[in-house]
């Protein structure tokens, strides 16, 4: 591909908090650049499917302070198959369309990879999601928001933990990282996290408990990482163990499920959010290809797609210890 003329934005996978301010940017970003811009709906599907927009700097008008997608989201099972692929790529040059930018998580960048390389398309990822899990870059956009969501929900369930002086297990998202899960417990004063890949012993859970109900404190809240492989759910086979074990506790489990992914995004988020939707349009023009936006140190970094959806970005071990020390 030569010269870029014609920018499509899309958002797939998982809907994030701070996705429409992200669509802003890079709608505003490209049309101040003298780019045509097109919106693609639900994901993947939209090129499969023909489902492509024009874009004016109005359509996004009016966007930043909303949840949710305005081009809609989809997990598409069609561009998983090289044929669907082949679809989505005519109708991309039917459109006219010969840039990409995808906002989403690991699948939607993993789909973005294979669809770059086989059709040698220019693509720019820009990291949407609420799980914190893509590599190479500090935050993800609606991380924050969603965090926000469960701390104050957090704090909710502690006014009536604490007035019926209960345990109660809340299981909150972040797919297989644990981001969500620890943070969440440090800014809530939660007195254990259950993090992925945590084998729980359930004696050593009383006692994180019993330390809690020891405390001034009369309630405890354990905030448990989802497991998304589990049929039953995570809290609740955890909750199940405990209360065989520890009758004396009133045990409760909240599953905080896809209300975390809703809501109008924080202020940090619209701001990641709009950085990055800039910085897409910037890379392009640089000539940068097959790489997601990422913000580290406050610094713009590109970070080729493979590395992104690597999940080799880690949890710092302090931050374990933070919660031990201060739920003692
Ligand atoms: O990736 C975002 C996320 O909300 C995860 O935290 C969660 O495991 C998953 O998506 C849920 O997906 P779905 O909306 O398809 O149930």
């Amino acid at each position: 591909m030569n010269q870029i003329k014609c920018i499509g934005i899309l958002t797939s996978g998982g809907d994030a908090p701070g996705m429409n301010a992200a669509i802003r940017a890079v709608t505003r970003s490209a049309i101040y650049n003298g780019f045509e811009v097109k919106g693609i709906m639900r994901g993947y599907r939209g090129l499969v499917y023909n489902e492509i927009e024009p874009f004016k700097s109005q359509s996004v008008s009016n966007i930043i302070q909303l949840g949710g997608t305005i081009l809609k989201t989809a997990r598409c099972k069609e561009f998983t198959t090289a044929e669907g692929r082949k679809t989505a790529y005519d109708n991309m040059v039917a459109a006219g369309i010969d840039a990409l930018v995808v906002i989403g998580g690991d699948g939607s960048l993993t789909g973005a990879n294979i669809f770059a390389q086989e059709y040698n398309v220019p693509i720019v990822g820009l990291p949407g999601t609420i799980d914190n899990d893509l590599g190479g870059t500090d935050s993800t956009i609606g991380y924050d928001t969603a965090l926000n969501t469960i701390l104050d929900a957090v704090d909710k369930l502690r006014d009536t933990a604490s007035s019926h002086e209960r345990l109660f297990f809340v299981e909150v998202m972040g797919n297989t990282a644990g981001y969500l899960a620890l943070n969440s417990t440090i800014a809530t004063g939660a007195e254990a996290a259950i993090l992925p890949d945590t084998d729980t012993e359930v004696d050593q859970l009383g006692e994180l408990i019993n330390n809690g109900f020891r405390k001034s404190k009369n309630s405890a809240i354990v905030i448990v990482a989802e497991d998304p492989h589990s049929v039953k759910g995570r809290a609740v086979d955890l909750a199940e163990r405990v209360k065989a074990e520890f009758p004396q506790y009133d045990a409760r489990v909240t599953i905080l499920g896809h209300v975390q992914r809703g809501g109008s995004p924080s202020a940090v988020d619209r701001i990641l959010a709009s950085r990055m939707g800039y910085a897409a349009v910037q890379a392009l023009m640089d000539g940068q290809r097959n790489v997601m936006i990422g913000i580290t140190n406050g610094q713009i970094v590109y970070v080729p797609f493979v590395k992104a959806v690597k999940h080799d970005k880690t949890i710092d071990r302090n931050d374990i210890e933070l919660v031990k020390i201060l739920s003692i």
